[in-house]
């Protein structure tokens, strides 16, 4: 298939990138900067050049070419603000940008649309020890600054499930780990000593390697149904205490450093204390049965390339 990818150059779309030409697809990769030419070339993608918020240039950067399907993988999370507002750039890359990215499908001709979701749209709260899958109710409100969040994940699945002419799939992903990911930027904290964790207990989550997120992209482009959502998470979830006591062996680096909660608000942005108190197991089985996907990593240990925990 043909493909135009949003987000090629980030945490998911280097290896979604590879993994596409890996099996045997052509990319056209929307980039911002023309400095980024040489390595999506080296990736084996063909650039364009468009910015995913500006609807026209988009259009006018796609003219001529046709593609398949399109993959939104775009988002602005590296430069998160210390409060969430409704002005956040990642939230727009999912509502305009997701808009955007649809009329240039349209204008490619490809009916086939991807779109990045992310598990926490069940909502930043304690879900309890009962395994959430696809049926669980997605996108209601928990009355928290989540709740953005919660929105904006809801506003790119109805998008592209509602779209005329258009297959829609969506990926719920677990957090990321892996190169460019949460993991190497708790590794860099830790590095430098600096606080990431409350005292006592935090919130259970699922977390899904890089590696694994783009092979469930590429199946789920390959073969998800129109209108689906698919989890993709590993098999392990986890505290972030284990996940970053993990991180920190995996990359040897000083163990997590904890502060008092109240401390700990008043230096890491507020949607970040809320995910470390929410809690929530996911089931990946849907994508399993209906994707013939699977992680490669089913557990934060082997994705960091740790030895398998004995006893
Ligand atoms: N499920 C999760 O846990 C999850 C999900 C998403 C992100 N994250 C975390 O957030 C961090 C960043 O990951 P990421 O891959 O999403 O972000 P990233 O590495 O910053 O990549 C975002 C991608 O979107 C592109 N982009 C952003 N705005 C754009 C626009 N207006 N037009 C066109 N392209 C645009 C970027 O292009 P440029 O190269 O031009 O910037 C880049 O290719 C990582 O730590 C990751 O773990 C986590």
């Amino acid at each position: 298939m043909k493909v135009l990818l949003a987000g090629a150059t980030g945490a998911i779309g280097r290896p979604l990138l590879s993994a596409l030409v890996e099996a045997g697809h052509e990319v056209i990769a929307v980039i911002r900067d023309p400095a980024n030419h040489e390595l999506v070339a080296a990736l084996g993608g063909v650039p364009v050049v468009a910015d995913v918020m500006d609807c026209l240039a988009l259009v006018r950067a796609v003219d001529g070419l046709s593609a398949d399907a399109v993959m939104h993988q775009a988002t602005a999370l590296r430069r998160v603000r210390r409060r969430l507002r409704a002005d956040d750039p990642t939230l727009a890359l999912r509502g305009k940008g997701t808009e955007n990215l649809l009329a240039a499908a349209r204008a490619v001709g490809a009916r086939r649309f991807v779109t990045q979701s992310l598990i926490t749209g069940y909502g930043y709260r304690d879900h309890g020890a009962r395994t959430l899958t696809e049926d669980d109710v997605f996108g209601e409100p928990a009355g928290n600054v989540g709740d953005l969040v919660v929105a904006s994940c809801l506003a790119t699945e109805r998008q592209v499930f509602g779209a005329d002419g258009i297959e829609g799939v969506a990926l719920r992903y677990g957090m990321f780990y892996g190169p460019h990911a949460f993991s190497d930027l708790f590794a860099d904290l830790m590095r430098r000593r600096l606080p990431l964790l409350p005292r006592g207990r935090t919130g259970v989550t699922c977390f899904i390697h890089v590696e694994d997120a783009a092979a469930a992209a590429v199946r789920a482009m390959e073969r998800g149904q129109a209108g689906r959502a698919y989890n993709i998470v590993d098999d392990a979830p986890m505290d972030w205490r284990e996940f970053a006591t993990l991180v920190a062996e995996a990359h040897r680096t000083p163990p997590p450093m904890s502060l008092p909660r109240w401390t700990l608000r008043l230096m890491v942005p507020y949607l970040g204390c809320l995910m470390l108190d929410t809690s929530m197991r996911i089931s990946h089985a849907t994508a399993t049965r209906e994707l013939g996907w699977a992680p490669r990593y089913p557990h934060v240990r082997a994705g960091l390339g740790l030895p398998a925990a004995t006893g």
